[in-house]
């Protein structure tokens, strides 16, 4: 039987109460489909750890984290602690430091779930966004100048490289390619002169070598828009670090709740371990009452096992979601229903 060693890094606010969820998910899906799981807990890498510490993981953090197959995380975040530092002292460090340069998000408008958008009908959208993660908008390179005085400025420049355009345009176009044949390139060319003119002309260069793909490029205001008049519309979207973060929390809305989308950050080539996390972040506002929707993080899980090599068990799991969000009431808050955490976790587990 196939060990898998898993990291689990619960971090902040609902973390620790959505991860919980996908770990009962996975251990009942082990033994059907002949793997095991052996986890490592990370419980302390959090906000609550840089307040104490002064960082949100150890120096030698990567390297605990080297000999995984996978990273599942919940989520980090905390008032105390701004989101600049939170964000660039774990997540941003392992999704750079292990060359996690897919960020893959897959929507779904689900059978039961009501999309606050009244086209959005269940069954028809369906859509993954290709993010790319370790480049472009979100970059180190800029600065600040005369702090406080009336000349102060800002400078921040986005990096945009060959290398890592074309890598994360292969993997969507490769995508496309298994799924409808139909891709978007999120592009912004009439009014960012410089990089996206290349990301452009990267998409068309690499679109040559995928004859079977039908593809199109929209400026990202126009697409934000087609997302809410026509969501089903769409198949596979890549768009830059930024462009895909913001589609991909507009996509999860679209679909009836943030709670509700995962995420996978793929080092394709399997030089490293993968890290899979739902999209919402620590949900401060809802954090220890237990009432946070486990699809997301029990979604990610289940990209973690595709990932892993276990596609008929990540079928199981969102089978499983599907069914409890078709057949029953069982919703959290957030889906405009009662049931906490932990009921809906039971409902699906009583599936599995
Ligand atoms: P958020 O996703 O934490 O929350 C936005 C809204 O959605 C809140 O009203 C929240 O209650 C609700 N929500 C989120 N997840 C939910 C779930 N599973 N079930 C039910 N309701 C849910 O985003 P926000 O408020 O912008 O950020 C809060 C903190 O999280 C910040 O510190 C931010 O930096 C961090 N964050 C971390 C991320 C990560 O770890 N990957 C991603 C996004 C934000
Ligand atoms: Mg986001």
């Amino acid at each position: 039987m196939t060990n898998h060693r898993i990291a689990l890094i619960p971090g902040d606010g609902i973390g620790p109460e959505v991860l919980p969820a996908a770990r009962r998910v996975l251990d009942r899906l082990g033994p059907r489909h002949g793997f095991s799981l052996s986890y490592t807990s990370y419980d302390d890498w959090s906000c609550e750890r840089h307040l104490r510490e002064g960082a949100m993981m150890p120096a030698d953090g990567l390297d605990q984290l080297r000999d995984k197959d996978a990273i599942l995380l919940g989520a980090v975040g905390h008032p105390g602690v701004p989101d600049h530092v939170s964000l660039w002292g774990l997540l941003i460090p392992i999704r750079r430091g292990f060359r996690q340069y897919v960020n893959l998000r897959p929507i779904r408008v689900f059978d039961g779930v009501e999309s606050p958008v009244r086209g959005a009908r269940p069954g028809e959208v369906d859509l993954v966004v290709v993010r790319e993660n370790v480049e472009g908008e979100y970059s180190q390179s800029g600065g600040r100048l005369h702090s406080g005085s009336p000349e102060e400025m800002a400078v921040q420049e986005a990096v945009f490289t060959r290398t890592g355009v074309t890598r994360v345009l292969d993997y969507a176009f490769r995508l496309a390619a298994r799924r409808g044949g139909r891709l978007t390139s999120a592009t912004k060319s009439n009014g960012i002169v410089h990089t996206m003119p290349f990301w452009d002309e990267l998409v068309a260069a690499r679109a040559a070598r995928f004859p079977g793909v039908d593809w199109d490029q929209e400026h990202i205001d126009a697409l934000a828009a087609k997302f809410v008049l026509d969501p089903a519309g769409f198949d596979v979207v890549v768009a830059s670090n930024l462009f895909g973060d913001i589609l991909s929390d507009l996509a999860a809305a679209v679909a009836g709740s943030i709670g509700i989308a995962p995420a996978a950050n793929l080092n394709p080539e399997r030089e490293f371990p993968s890290m899979f996390e739902p999209v919402h972040g620590s949900a401060p506002d809802i954090a220890g009452q237990g009432v946070a929707n486990p699809i997301g993080a029990i979604w990610s899980a289940a990209l973690m096992l595709d990932h892993l090599g276990h596609p008929a068990a990540a079928k199981d799991v969102t089978d499983a979601i599907a069914t409890v969000l078709a057949k029953t009431d069982v919703r959290t808050r957030d889906l405009g229903g009662t049931a906490t955490t932990a009921d809906f976790t039971e409902t699906l587990l009583g599936l599995l």
